[in-house]
């Protein structure tokens, strides 16, 4: 994503420093302690970019807490300012990238873990980074607790085959998918991002699924 340089940008942190996690890595296992209630699921977005989607998630659903992940610091101030514009109370922004989800979050802490139009890394040795590679989702598993999802979407179908192919190499059950998210059953409750509206926009039909991370304990 090209940003122009926020000249403002170590105002707008401290202007907005009540949404901003410090020391994450510090927080794994006490990140439901940062929000007002505590006890409501934790959802986590994992390449926030501007944070259109995680913000309006977080307004339409205050019953549940958000965690957005961004690591450009030209682009995560972005969430910031809609955070403090919304006043929202259930969303902190983790101003990281993210290596290794286990890093940050413990087993079973979190209920949903959203990727949306991640980064395709199309070269082949490239391959390891992709957010969906087996590795990643594996780990994305110890940090899940019992009957938490995975939603992904994007634009970008080899990706999205990619993804497929890795989500069933771990066994992990895929409860819906679409190669057409606006024109599927699943519109109506979809908040777009940036790039979602960018790439519709331009004629392009949005793949999405969401799969179970962890089954529900019997
Ligand atoms: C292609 S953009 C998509 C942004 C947004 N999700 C959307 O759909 O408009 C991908 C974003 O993910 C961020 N990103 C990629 N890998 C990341 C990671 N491991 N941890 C945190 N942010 C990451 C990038 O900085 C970039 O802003």
């Amino acid at each position: 994503m090209r940003q122009r340089k926020v000249k403002n940008r170590d105002e707008i942190c401290a202007a907005c420093a009540g949404w901003i996690a410090d020391d994450p890595s510090a927080l794994k296992g006490r990140w439901r302690s940062l929000f007002e209630n505590p006890q409501q699921p934790l959802h986590v977005e994992i390449g926030s970019g501007k944070g259109r989607f995680i913000c309006e998630m977080a307004r339409l659903h205050p019953d549940v807490n958000f965690i957005a992940v961004e690591g450009a610091p030209k682009i995560n101030v972005r969430i910031l300012q809609k955070a403090a514009e919304l006043d929202l109370k259930n969303l902190v922004v983790l101003m990281e990238f993210i290596g290794n989800a286990r890093d940050y979050f413990a087993e079973g802490e979190l209920d949903r873990i959203y990727l949306n139009f991640s980064d395709p890394w199309p070269k082949k040795r490239n391959i390891k980074r992709r957010l969906t590679h087996r590795d990643k989702l594996a780990a994305y598993e110890s940090c899940a607790a019992p009957g938490a999802l995975l939603q992904l979407k994007t634009d970008n179908d080899m990706l999205f085959a990619f993804s497929l192919d890795e989500i069933h190499s771990r066994g992990l059950l895929i409860r819906w998918v679409t190669r057409d998210l606006h024109h599927s059953p699943y519109a109506a409750r979809n908040v777009q991002t940036e790039y979602e509206q960018k790439f519709s926009g331009a004629g392009k039909s949005i793949n999405c699924l969401q799969a179970v991370l962890k089954q529900e304990r019997a």
